[in-house]
């Protein structure tokens, strides 16, 4: 009886673990775009087990008892980077792309904190990125597979936003407006709309639209199978190849 030569080659080659070649997908976009509905779509579509939607919301940072009494009246300012806490969103992308799991904070927009619970994440196959400044730190960017900007017009973007914020976030439509235009609104001049060069892929009009959607999952596609390819192509330059396929 032969003995397949996958048995004879250091643990390290012969397994390959899905962290292995963890893809990060980046998407951003103003507030009330549709990021989170296109990031579902693309999950749907991608059809493939180990794909994650990671929040950037899970990372604001813990606000001070005076700043807390500030995002009750909507007077904080929740649009700005220095809200993220950056630090911990790339260590959490670093510590997932070593293969270690991560604990993701589990975010309250009704309270404006982290509740005491986390989620655990074990090395995902794909992270979907999700959040208005996914393409704002550079350490994340660099990290970044493919890089999406969902638009939409602003008015669309409002009334979304007030629907949504009144529905789930419990929120009064006095309080969005005021945050809005002292906040959200300037932010996405300065900080968001600034992204949109970077990104190589820009989705118009959000969720309608299908065939941006379609594009983006076939170009996807198309990266994954290119990151397989070249660790096949590694494992063949190796003399491993029988052991890849
Ligand atoms: N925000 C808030 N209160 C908090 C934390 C965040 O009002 N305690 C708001 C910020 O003002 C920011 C928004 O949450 O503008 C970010 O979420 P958003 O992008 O609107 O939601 P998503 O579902 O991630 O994206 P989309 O609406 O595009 O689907």
């Amino acid at each position: 009886e032969s003995i397949s030569p996958l048995y004879s080659l250091p643990t390290e080659v012969r397994y390959s673990p899905p962290w292995q070649d963890l893809s990060i997908i980046g998407i951003a976009g103003s507030s009330g775009s549709g990021k989170s509905s296109v990031a579902m779509e693309i999950v749907r579509s991608l059809n493939l087990p180990w794909v994650v939607i990671l929040v950037m919301d899970s990372f604001y940072k813990t606000l001070t008892p005076e700043q807390h009494h500030k995002a009750h009246a909507n007077e904080y300012d929740f649009d700005c980077p220095e809200s993220i806490d950056f630090d911990i969103l790339v260590e959490t992308l670093r510590d997932l792309k070593k293969g270690k799991k991560a604990n993701i904070p589990v975010y309250s927009f009704s309270d404006h904190q982290r509740q005491p619970n986390t989620t655990t994440l074990y090395s995902p196959r794909v992270i979907i990125l999700e959040g208005i400044l996914a393409l704002h730190d550079p350490r994340i960017v660099e990290m970044l597979d493919v890089k999406i900007f969902v638009e939409a017009d602003m008015d669309v973007c409002l009334g979304r936003r007030i629907l949504r914020d009144v529905r789930e976030r419990g929120r009064d439509i006095e309080g969005i407006i005021k945050q809005w235009f002292e906040f959200v609104k300037p932010s996405y001049t300065r900080f968001v709309e600034p992204q949109r060069p970077i990104s190589d892929i820009i989705i118009p009009r959000g969720i309608e639209n299908t065939t941006a959607i379609d594009m983006v999952v076939k170009h996807i596609q198309r990266k994954l199978q290119e990151k397989s390819d070249n660790h096949t192509e590694a494992l063949r330059k190796l003399g491993l190849v029988a052991a890849a396929v």
